[in-house]
């Protein structure tokens, strides 16, 4: 990855503190750009109370740098969940689950009140789709489903060696073009074997910030 994506990844990373109240617990993501987010976290813990963590890998590093993790039973709901995506509309409706934490992510962004997207402006585009959108599934119905998938044009291919934290897997849907991602949320969900769909736009970010190569655009 070039030193450039990571600039713009850092920047929009340190743009995000800007949304943590002293004090509260807040929710973490999981990926290369929430890392950087975690980073910049690790020397501001004091202003933070604890984290709920979207994945094993998330938990590891946020113990790293030495802010307390929460398990998500023990808070009553989030403030502020602070996120990465693999691809983002303006209208802020995300592809994610490229990095396989979609499960934890989703129910997190369900438990915020708000929902900060960190991305670099690589991932911005007019159309959801380019970027294979991923499917967490039931082990035993991952043909199921992926037959199920093509019916909608899709071309699912089986992540393998990908387990999630939760024991199941992911297929990886090809050459969709998402004209209506709340509708197409929808109607994935509806699908027998189907754990998460990595469609984030019933409950879409509340704030995007763009790294650029310059500064942070906010939407
Ligand atoms: C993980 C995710 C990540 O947010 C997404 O993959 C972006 O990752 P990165 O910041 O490494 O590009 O959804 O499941």
């Amino acid at each position: 990855m070039s030193a450039g994506i990571d600039a713009k990844k850092q920047r929009a990373a340190q743009a995000a503190l800007d949304y943590i109240e002293d004090g509260t617990v807040i929710g973490v993501g999981t990926g290369s750009t929430v890392n950087f987010f975690i980073d910049a976290l690790g020397k501001y813990r004091n202003h933070v109370r604890a984290a709920v963590s979207s994945s094993n890998a998330t938990t590891a590093r946020l113990r790293a740098v030495g802010v307390e993790v929460l398990d998500l039973n023990e808070v009553d709901g989030l403030g502020l969940y602070i996120d990465g995506a693999d691809e983002a509309t303006r209208a802020r409706y995300l592809i994610k689950g490229g990095g396989g934490a979609l499960t934890g992510e989703k129910i997190i962004t369900a438990a915020a009140a708000r929902f900060v997207c960190i991305v670099d402006d690589a991932k911005v585009v007019a159309t959801l789709g380019k970027f294979p959108l991923p499917v967490e599934v039931i082990p035993m119905a991952r043909e199921l489903v992926a037959r199920r998938l093509a019916t909608y044009g899709g071309r699912p291919v089986w992540r393998e060696k990908c387990i999630t934290d939760s024991g199941n897997h992911i297929l990886d849907v090809h050459d969709l073009t998402i004209k209506d991602p709340p509708a197409l949320e929808h109607e994935l969900n509806q699908i027998t074997g189907v754990v998460t769909v990595g469609l984030f736009a019933a409950r879409p970010a509340d704030v995007l910030l763009i790294g650029t190569a310059t500064g942070t655009d906010v939407v």
